[in-house]
């Protein structure tokens, strides 16, 4: 009986573990979607369509002109900028440092002059 038992708890552990497993990896996002959703959340809420600030994707530009914006003018631009979006903290507060990288990254990857251009619908 007692064998029973623990094996029966083996299983359901193995099949806990397993499902956890599947869950995880069905849910798990690339890089790219990942990048993606940070740019749509802190890039295209201030730089969609009919934007005040002016209408920017990955595609606005081709790669050299990235660099030289995030190199030189992001911060210069949004130094004074309060995001509304974001509780209305500054947005070189709101983006850190490791999420800046990404969505830097994200845009010079797919810019106009890529393989892959994207407009980040
Ligand atoms: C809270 C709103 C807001 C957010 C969030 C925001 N921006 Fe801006 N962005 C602005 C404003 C305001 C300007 C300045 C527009 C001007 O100079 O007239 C600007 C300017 C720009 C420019 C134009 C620079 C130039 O040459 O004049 C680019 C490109 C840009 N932003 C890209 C981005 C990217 C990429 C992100 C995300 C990492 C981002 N912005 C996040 C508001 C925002």
């Amino acid at each position: 009986m007692a064998v029973v038992t623990r094996v029966t708890r083996f299983m359901c552990l193995g099949a806990f573990v397993t499902s956890m497993f599947f869950s995880i990896s069905a849910s798990a996002e690339t890089d790219v979607e990942e990048a993606k959703r940070l740019y749509r959340d802190h890039c295209r809420v201030c730089h969609e369509t009919g934007s005040e600030h002016g209408k920017y994707t990955p595609v606005s530009y081709i790669q050299i002109q990235w660099e030289r914006f995030f190199d030189k003018k992001y911060k210069r631009k949004h130094k004074k900028v309060l995001d509304e979006h974001h509780g209305g903290q500054p947005v070189m507060d709101v983006i850190d440092s490791e999420t800046l990288e990404k969505i830097r990254k994200f845009t010079i990857d797919h810019a106009a002059d890529t393989d892959q251009p994207m407009t980040c619908g």
